[in-house]
């Protein structure tokens, strides 16, 4: 067990939700909920709320983190954000590759490359994606997928830089369906990511990359997960949204 290698994060990860008076609102109840956490704490916020997010967090040991980023500096992209943009108003996380941009916004892992090399390049710390559909765990091909996911999202990225780099491991299947895989099933994975960066980058450096799990992880069943020997932490969707919840998996993750 190399856990004391690498930092456990819980990172919230709010999608869609919260106006700006909300989010000032969750904001505030979390401050003393995360006071006491041992471990990473993260909220990836809507755009819109970026900059009051790191304003209120001034001082805490709450981060603050995007849901998206755009690969290239600057010019004609509507709609898109650059790294350069989130880094100027102080915010040090951004979430790459979930399976909602793929799923509806048509991410693949060439742009989810593209955007992990951009955000490292600008210094954000990229919280990158992965995980097979239920089809695809139901063929048997789970690894194959989170091995091809691994190697073609990371293609290009140096040892020094997946160091700074957070991997979640989101079965499709389990995301925001109530439906969590197993603690063997998250280790199973987890540890399959580990050993894939083993035989790309060497397990000195795979052992201090932080290995997040996710998909409906809630104050139920965080305790079993987060004591998987690689499972490093969660990545957040629905319990990030109320305090209370966000608060237990920090204290599972604190242990
Ligand atoms: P969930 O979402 O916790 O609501 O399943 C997790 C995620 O999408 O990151």
């Amino acid at each position: 067990m190399n856990k004391e290698l690498r930092q456990a994060v819980i990172a919230g990860n709010w999608k869609m939700n919260k106006t700006r008076p909300e989010a000032k609102a969750l904001i505030e109840e979390l401050k003393p909920v995360a006071e006491k956490a041992a471990c990473g704490v993260v909220i990836c916020v809507p755009f819109t709320n970026l900059e009051t997010a790191v304003e209120l967090t001034k001082g805490t040991n709450i981060k603050v983190g995007a849901e998206n980023v755009h690969f290239e500096k600057s010019g004609a992209f509507t709609g898109e954000i650059s790294a350069d943009m989130l880094t100027e108003i102080g915010v040090e996380y951004v979430i790459i590759g979930h399976s909602e941009r793929r799923q509806y916004f048509g991410e693949t892992d060439e742009t989810v490359n593209k955007r992990t090399k951009a955000a490292l390049a600008a210094g954000l710390k990229p919280i990158v994606c992965v995980g097979e559909l239920l089809c695809e765990r139901e063929a048997g091909i789970t690894e194959e997928v989170i091995s091809r996911q691994i190697k073609l999202d990371f293609a290009g990225v140096s040892a020094e830089d997946i160091k700074k780099t957070i991997i979640a491991y989101e079965p499709v299947w389990a995301i925001g369906t109530g439906k969590t895989a197993t603690a063997e099933q998250a280790e199973e994975v987890c540890a399959f990511i580990r050993g894939t960066l083993s035989k790309l980058y060497g397990q000195a450096v795979a052992d201090t990359v932080t290995i997040q799990y996710g998909g409906s992880m809630n104050p139920k069943n965080a305790a079993e997960l987060l004591a998987q020997s690689d499972v490093d932490g969660g990545l957040i969707g629905g319990a990030s949204l109320k305090a209370a919840d966000f608060g237990v998996l920090l204290e599972e993750a604190s242990k």
